[in-house]
């Protein structure tokens, strides 16, 4: 087959009152614009990957995996999910897929997680040995025996996404998708939600596509991550390409007590001052460790306090959109 999903200049619009104008004005006004929350976006995803969307809020991530499962028409271009168009092939798709939805629970609020899983075995008219094999090896991998008996609606969020992720599997689909899966959770559990999905694709070959907002899962549980920002990709690449060129960044805040003179260090790519006694600071960890950049303020003025930040996803965009420029100005050259 030629790729498990396609998708060639697949665009996904809406029409909006056009902003300005009070709430009544907009509402009753005529003038209506386009906003694209996917545009014009080709991409495909071979049987066996493992795949992230990343991007900031509103960037598009849920917008394309609605199209994915064709909950949502396309405005523009065309999608297929195992050779099918994923609107019109909703029902037999759900045989095939596995959806893990952060905001949204797919189980019965009011039944035991026991119950809910017979429900599901029924309505996805499971055979016995798929389901029990499935059901054992979610159970175990996720921890999930203490919840078993508790109603849905007592779960803490992190517990609820554990068995919403053994959910998602249990009728044994080739395709896995998450959409911001581990938003809620607590640490022990987000571990083993993407321990999980991570064994999924390299045990059993199941393909996986997650979008999250935070970078640091999907570098965790994919190996090749598509980065969206306003609709668009902007950068598709293995995980290992965009560890080695934008990983390992960090912001460091520190908080001192007196002024601190301009200085220079090999490897702080920026510095900011916010008043007189904030600075922040942006280093590469292969140059300088953030524990030789503190030495080196302590000697120049008393540190009140230190908060150390990942790399954020909107400075990873800003920089590559900068390259982007720079190139088009080098071509002039
Ligand atoms: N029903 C809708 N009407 C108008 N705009 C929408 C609608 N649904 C989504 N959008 C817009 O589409 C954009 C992409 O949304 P979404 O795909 O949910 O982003 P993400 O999942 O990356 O946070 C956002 O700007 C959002 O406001
Ligand atoms: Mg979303």
């Amino acid at each position: 087959m030629d790729g498990l999903i396609r998708a060639e200049g697949l665009s996904r619009s809406y029409r909006v009152p056009k902003h300005g104008g009070g709430l009544l004005k907009r509402l009753f006004s005529a003038e209506f614009e386009t906003i694209f929350a996917v545009r014009d976006i080709t991409f495909s995803i071979e049987e066996g990957e493992a795949v992230g969307f990343i991007g900031p809020g509103g960037a598009g991530k849920s917008t394309i995996i609605k199209m994915l499962l064709g909950i949502l028409t396309p405005s523009a271009g065309s999608v297929t999910v195992m050779g099918n168009d994923p609107v019109r092939n909703r029902r037999d798709n759900a045989y095939k897929i596995g959806v893990v939805f952060g905001h949204r629970s797919q189980l019965w609020w009011d039944l035991r997680v026991c119950d809910s899983f017979k429900l599901l075995k029924r309505i996805y008219k499971i055979p016995d040995g798929v389901y029990r094999e499935n059901l054992e090896y979610a159970k175990e991998f996720l921890d999930m025996g203490s919840l078993w008996d508790e109603p849905v609606r007592e779960l803490r969020p992190g517990l609820r996404m554990l068995a919403e992720t053994a959910a998602a599997i249990v009728h044994g689909p080739k395709l896995l998708i998450l959409d911001e899966p581990v938003l809620e959770t607590d640490i022990p559990a987000k571990r083993r939600i993407c321990e999980f999905t991570k064994t999924l694709n390299r045990e059993r070959g199941t393909t996986i596509i997650m979008a999250a907002q935070e970078m640091k899962v999907v570098m965790e549980v994919c190996r090749r991550v598509m980065l969206m920002d306003l609709g668009s990709i902007v950068l598709d690449s293995s995980v290992a390409a965009f560890k080695q060129r934008f990983g390992g960044k960090h912001s460091i805040r520190v908080d001192l007590d007196a002024p601190l003179p301009e200085f220079t260090l090999d490897g702080v790519l920026s510095s900011h001052r916010f008043g007189g006694l904030t600075w922040d600071f942006k280093i590469n960890q292969d140059r300088i460790t953030i524990g030789r950049l503190i030495d080196e303020i302590s000697k120049r003025a008393e540190i009140a306090r230190v908060t150390v930040e990942e790399g954020r996803i909107e400075d990873i965009i800003h920089e590559i959109y900068i390259d982007g420029l720079n190139d088009e100005l080098y071509e002039d050259d």
